[in-house]
């Protein structure tokens, strides 16, 4: 028996699972941790919590007692893209690590832009403009507004990276996941000594990048003791949660894509070429597969907005689930099938944490656009699925334009598990979704990627051809689609017209 582990460390918790060599699940456990915002528009998380979350949930696969740890042929780390972990000469954790979401960085961003030559020239060197929630910009931050921290740094790692650490000692990235830290030659799969040098950031500071399934490391002594993994397994590269989860779901060909509602909402498209696009409007980078690229567009707080609102205004709804064992997104979103498409006029822009894709805006903000005195929870509830799934639809239809085919887009996600939140998407992207045998998605897409870097399978497509196929199509509507597409024109429009109110916003916030 070759079992493989896969680990995400996610931004709600870490999932771990082992699967077989025919890709069969064997053990799963999950572990969540908080999310800090001290003030607005700030998100950080103590790595901390990240590492007991993996101890507790591998050891809870390893005591699942369906195989033993010899039986462990290697595992993938997979993790929340562009946070930044600061560490001292002792590979200590400088201060809480700042995450994707985060949007304290827009002068930073500006700074890079300049310092490269400009927005074009930047996306020359990195395949990507600059957002506030990539890894480059945290670094400046960090070295403009702390400078006591920023002189003991002496490694900053990505999530998935620090846990790595923690299990083997070692200092190790691979592509997919530093495509998301601004500072990697996407075209050449290498750090950006170009970059770095403008920047000013010395090299040592990051670690050396392999390809997502190759090992890069193994279990030490430490990390098996804390764990109980044996010392040696293969540690492979993994990758970014992103692009992980594309090999989950089986994205590792053109003409397959992805539209996947965790926390962010990510539609995600694999690319034989890297392209280039001088405005930037959607992010590139390598992909998990060895030789290809990728394209998404990310919709920061997708399931995030549909999690905000069970945790503020659906109390009553986990206290009742909690007694019925049962799951309260499940009793929200049955609400939300009460009202038709539309939920009569009313509108929600599920920009909670700034907005990514489209618009590149830290300072957007959500809001329920509509309300009358005919609206109810369920209207509420409805009108937020159908936002978070319009600004997925802004991704999707930049994938279009750029000249990506799309054949067929599988759901994956939060958003894939609810009938009516998969029905919504079909008549909101106008095309019929498909969902999968495998809902795990970067858990098991690292497990995978573990497989092919210990012999399991030659390539990643020959893993995910054995193991991942579409089993259930939701239909369009086609009445529910026409309204979508002329309400979709209306939603567009609703960024536009309040973008300087955001901005007006955002400044009665910040001032003392
Ligand atoms: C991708 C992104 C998020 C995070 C968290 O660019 O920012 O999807 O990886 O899931």
């Amino acid at each position: 028996m070759s079992i493989t582990l896969g680990i995400d460390i996610g931004t709600s918790g870490t999932k771990t699972l082992a699967i077989d060599e025919r890709g069969t699940i064997v053990a799963s456990s999950t572990a969540e941790y908080p999310c800090d915002h001290p003030r607005p528009g700030w998100s950080e998380q103590d790595p901390e919590h990240w590492w007991v979350a993996t101890v507790e949930t591998v050891q809870q696969v390893l005591g699942s007692g369906r195989f033993h740890p010899e039986d462990v042929a290697g595992l993938g780390l997979s993790g929340q893209m562009h946070g930044s972990v600061f560490l001292d000469a002792a590979g200590r954790v400088l201060r809480p690590a700042l995450l994707w979401n985060d949007q304290r960085t827009a002068a930073e961003c500006r700074e890079i832009e300049e310092k490269a030559g400009g927005r074009e020239a930047l996306i020359r060197l990195v395949a990507n403009p600059a957002l506030t929630g990539f890894t480059a910009p945290k670094l400046l931050w960090v070295r403009r507004h702390e400078p006591q921290n920023w002189d003991r740094v002496r490694q900053v790692l990505l999530p998935k990276d620090y846990i790595r650490y923690r299990l083997t000692g070692t200092f190790a990235t691979e592509v997919s996941d530093a495509s998301g830290t601004l500072l990697l030659d996407v075209a050449n799969r290498r750090w950006s000594r170009e970059l770095l040098d403008k920047l000013g950031i010395d090299p040592a500071l990051l670690p050396p990048c392999f390809e997502s399934p190759e090992v890069s490391a193994a279990v030490s002594e430490l990390g098996a003791g804390a764990t109980g993994l044996r010392a040696g397994t293969p540690v492979v590269g993994g990758g970014g949660d992103q692009p992980a989860g594309a090999v989950g779901n089986g994205i590792v060909r053109q003409g397959v894509v992805s539209a996947t509602m965790g926390t962010s909402g990510v539609v995600f498209a694999h690319t034989d070429q890297l392209g280039f696009d001088p405005l930037g409007r959607l992010q590139r980078g390598c992909h998990a597969v060895p030789g290809a690229w990728h394209v998404m567009g990310v919709v920061l707080a997708a399931g995030g907005s549909f999690q905000w609102f069970r945790n503020e205004l659906g109390k009553a709804e986990v206290a009742l689930a909690k007694q019925r064992g049962d799951d309260p997104y499940f009793l929200l979103t049955a609400e939300a099938a009460l009202v038709g498409p539309g939920a009569e006029g009313l509108f929600f822009l599920p920009y909670m944490t700034g907005e990514r894709t489209p618009h590149f805006d830290p300072n957007a903000k959500a809001a329920w656009i509509g309300l009358t005195v005919r609206h109810g929870r369920p209207h509420l509830i409805r009108s937020l699925l159908e936002g978070a799934t319009f600004a997925m639809r802004d991704s999707l239809e930049l994938i279009r334009e750029m000249g990506v085919a799309i054949e067929q887009v599988r759901v994956s996600g939060g958003g894939a598990r609810n009938v009516l939140w998969r029905q919504i998407q079909a008549d909101i992207y106008g095309c019929d979704v498909h969902t999968l045998n495998s809902t795990e998605g970067p858990a098991f897409g690292v497990a995978l990627l573990a497989q092919v870097g210990t012999g399991g399978f030659a390539s990643v497509p020959e893993a995910c051809d054995a193991t991942i196929r579409a089993v259930d199509s939701t239909r369009v509507d086609p009445a529910a689609r026409s309204y979508y597409d002329r309400a979709y024109g209306v939603y567009r429009r609703l960024y536009l017209d309040l973008r300087d109110s955001f901005q007006a916003i955002s400044a009665l916030v910040q001032e003392p």
